[in-house]
């Protein structure tokens, strides 16, 4: 699918807004439990929930949104659990790319590419071309994501650079390793969100969330709506963030 060549409206300016809200998006299996069904029907519930939640960014001001959709921990679970979910990716994306480009959203994936299978790759890299002119909400889906990994991915990048006489050690501060990271074009999440009641990032944009706000709150994916989105991001206004300095 092409991108859409029209003018693209712009995110509202909401003082105090979130400008980058992340989500750990847990709860779907006992979502689906508590319900006497398997945990898949739940993570189909919870896919469901994400397109309310985008469409409620340009309003909240919120121009950035991260959603945690797969760790590299979750190929821990059953077979049935890992295909189920990977067969959900790929009709998520098939789905939802006309809506996604149509409504403005510049979508983007994180995470390591490699295990994935190579008709879940196409989609990926498909729908990120799609909607690559877009930016009313830029999208970010983490899947096959760790924080530890992807430190360790720009790691490796970085010391192949350094070899290679590309990149001098000097050179290797907090403005340089976050350039190999994979979020390099997005801004630190503000806010981070965990549904479910577990309060643990589970290796989520460790590097990044340095100084996020958190929330953890106890309503389960598939119950999320934009509505508590819309409290969580006017709470975050009210927090006062001092990135370490005393107030003068
Ligand atoms: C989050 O829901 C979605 C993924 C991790 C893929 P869970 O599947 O972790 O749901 P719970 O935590 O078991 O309820
Ligand atoms: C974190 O949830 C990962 C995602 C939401 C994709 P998990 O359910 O996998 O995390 P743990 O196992 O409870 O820490
Ligand atoms: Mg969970």
């Amino acid at each position: 699918m092409k991108p859409d060549p029209r003018p693209q409206p712009q995110c509202k300016v909401v003082p105090g807004a979130p400008r980058h809200v992340a989500i750990i998006m847990d709860g779907n299996g006992r979502w689906a439990t508590q319900r006497g069904r398997p945990r898949l029907f739940g993570h189909h519930a919870g896919a469901r929930r994400v397109r309310e939640i985008v469409e409620a960014c340009p309003d909240q001001g919120v121009e950035y949104l991260t959603i945690f959709a797969f760790s590299t921990e979750n190929w821990k679970r059953t077979q049935v659990e890992v295909a189920g979910l990977m067969s959900l990716f790929r009709r998520y994306i098939t789905k939802e790319t006309r809506a996604l480009r149509d409504a403005g959203v510049r979508v983007r994936f994180i995470g390591d590419r490699e295990r994935l299978d190579a008709k879940l790759i196409k989609l990926m890299n498909d729908l990120e071309e799609a909607t690559s002119h877009n930016g009313l909400v830029n999208l970010t889906i983490a899947i096959n994501y760790g924080g530890r990994d992807e430190v360790a991915r720009a790691t490796h990048r970085l010391a192949q650079d350094v070899a290679s006489g590309k990149l001098d050690p000097d050179k290797v501060d907090e403005e340089t390793l976050p350039k190999y990271l994979d979020t390099y074009v997005l801004p630190d999440p503000d806010l981070v969100i965990r549904t479910s009641g577990e309060a643990r990032i589970s290796n989520f944009l460790l590097w990044q969330s340095a100084y996020s706000e958190y929330e953890f709150i106890d309503t389960l994916w598939p119950d999320f709506t934009a509505e508590e989105f819309g409290r969580l991001c006017a709470a975050f206004g009210g927090r006062e963030r001092r990135f370490g300095a005393v107030e003068t």
